[in-house]
């Protein structure tokens, strides 16, 4: 009895999660790691145009990503599962501005939420508990991500070709300090 309920059979290399859960995790460690390096391109990006406080927001921006990829990769090692380390796309390298910069943060980060909503219907259609557990960190997480983006990107639209005005939003943006 006992050796059925603690489930004796299990050898190394058994997983705790399905394959197509697994699958799912791993391509979104993927792109959590693409985004470190999307954000990481845009942080230079900036550093070219001497605007070192966006650059400091992106780099910012860029570590918290390669934290959530992280964050997949240790959850996939703790339920046994492979990690699967995918190539990383390179990111786009060069913007015509600021605004275009996060125009293209707030979309990445809504097709974020899009690609974290569909584990989510996975985990429940696979009655996966703790995956789905997991992934609410994720789904808060994201509300926060686009807000931030949009934020910015209103105060960019509002000042528009005001370049003094932008320089005071640089030196704004970079007093963030939280990784
Ligand atoms: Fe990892 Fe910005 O979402």
């Amino acid at each position: 009895m006992r050796n059925k309920v603690y489930n004796s059979n299990t050898k190394p290399g058994d997983t705790m999660i399905k394959e197509k859960i697994q699958n799912a995790l791993n391509l979104q460690l993927n792109q959590e790691l693409y985004a470190f390096y999307l954000y990481l391109s845009m942080s230079s990006y900036f550093d070219s145009l001497n605007l070192s406080g966006f650059s400091n927001w992106m780099r910012f921006q860029a570590e918290e990503e390669k934290n959530h990829g992280l964050k997949f990769y240790d959850y996939i090692l703790q339920s046994r599962g492979k990690v699967d380390l995918k190539q990383i796309e390179a990111p786009k390298k060069t913007w015509k501005s600021a605004r275009e910069v996060f125009e293209d943060t707030y979309n990445h980060e809504k097709k974020v939420t899009e690609s974290i909503y569909d584990i989510v219907d996975l985990a429940i259609a696979e009655r996966d508990h703790a995956t789905h557990n997991f992934l609410q960190w994720f789904v808060s997480e994201q509300v926060e991500e686009e807000a931030t983006a949009l934020k910015i990107l209103e105060k960019i639209k509002f000042i528009g070709d005001n370049q003094g005005a932008l320089f005071i939003l640089d030196r704004e943006v970079g007093t963030r300090s939280n990784a």
